[in-house]
C-alpha cells in the first residue's frame, strides 16, 4: 500500500481523559477525529491492547446503532493500531446547549431521546454515557454520539443505570425543565418497548442504592 493521506487534523476541540477530538477533513468533507491517548502509567503492550480494542468496539457499536434507525455520526475510518476514528462532524447544537439557552425549543427533542434510547436497548446496546452533552440537535433529529463506554448486554439493570444517569443529568443540570424533559422521554421510550413498569422499579431502587451510598 502506498502512502496516502487519508485526513488532516484542523483544530483540537477537546482533551479528555481517555481520547483528544480533533476537528478534521477527510477528503474534503468536515470530520471530527478521536484519538485515544497512550497512558504513560499502564504496560505498553496492555495499553495498546486496550486502546485498541475500545477504538474497535466504539466504531463497531456506533456504526450498529445507525443499522438499527438511530442517528449517529457515519464513521469514515478506522486504525484499531493508532486507535484513531475519523466520524462525519455533525452540525448543529448539543441538547445541553439548547436545554440551557431555548428551553421550549429544546424540550420536544427529548421524546425523540427516550425513542432512541430505547431502540438502542431494544438491540441490546447499553450506551454508558447518556448525557445531554452526547447528543446533538442536527437536521431535527437528536444525533447519538460518544459511544466509548457502550456494550452490548441484555441486562435490565444494564439498561436502568442508563436511564438513570440522564435522569441524573436533567436533575442537576436542566432542574427547570427536568419534568417535563424527563416525562416526555420516557414517553418515547415506551412508544417503542411498551410497559416498562419494572424497568422504573429498577431506576427506583438504583436511585435508593445512591442515596444510602452517600449517607454511610
Ligand atoms: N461527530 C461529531 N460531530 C460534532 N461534534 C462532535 C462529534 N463527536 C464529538 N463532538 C464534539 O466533541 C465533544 C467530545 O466528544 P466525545 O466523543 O463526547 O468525547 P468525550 O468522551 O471526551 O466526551 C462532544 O461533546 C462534541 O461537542
Ligand atoms: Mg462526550
Amino acid at each position: 500500500m502506498g502512502n496516502i493521506t487519508e485526513y488532516i487534523l484542523e483544530r483540537l476541540i477537546k482533551k479528555g481523559a481517555e481520547a483528544d477530538i480533533y476537528e478534521a477533513r477527510w477528503y474534503g468533507l468536515r470530520a471530527i477525529a478521536k484519538i485515544r491517548k497512550a497512558k504513560e502509567f499502564r504496560n505498553p503492550e496492555l495499553d495498546y491492547e486496550i486502546r485498541r480494542k475500545r477504538t474497535l468496539r466504539e466504531a463497531k457499536l456506533i456504526a450498529l446503532a445507525k443499522s438499527f434507525g438511530i442517528p449517529t455520526p457515519l464513521i469514515y475510518f478506522v486504525d484499531p493500531n493508532t486507535a484513531e476514528i475519523v466520524m462525519q462532524f455533525i452540525e448543529g447544537i448539543r441538547l445541553r446547549e439548547l436545554s440551557l439557552k431555548e428551553k421550549e425549543k429544546a424540550l420536544p427533542y427529548y421524546q425523540f431521546v427516550g425513542k432512541n434510547i430505547a431502540l438502542l436497548h431494544k438491540n441490546r446496546i447499553i450506551h454508558g454515557d447518556l448525557t445531554t452533552s452526547n447528543f446533538i440537535i442536527s437536521q431535527g433529529k437528536p444525533f447519538l454520539i460518544d459511544f466509548g463506554l457502550a456494550f452490548l448486554s441484555d441486562e435490565e439493570e444494564d439498561k436502568a443505570v442508563d436511564l438513570h444517569l440522564i435522569k441524573q443529568i436533567l436533575l442537576s443540570q436542566h432542574y427547570d425543565i427536568y419534568e417535563e424533559a424527563f416525562n416526555l422521554l420516557l414517553e418515547g421510550y415506551r412508544s417503542i418497548l411498551g410497559e416498562i413498569g419494572s424497568l422504573i422499579r429498577k431506576i427506583k431502587e438504583i436511585e435508593r442504592r445512591g442515596r444510602y451510598a452517600r449517607v454511610v
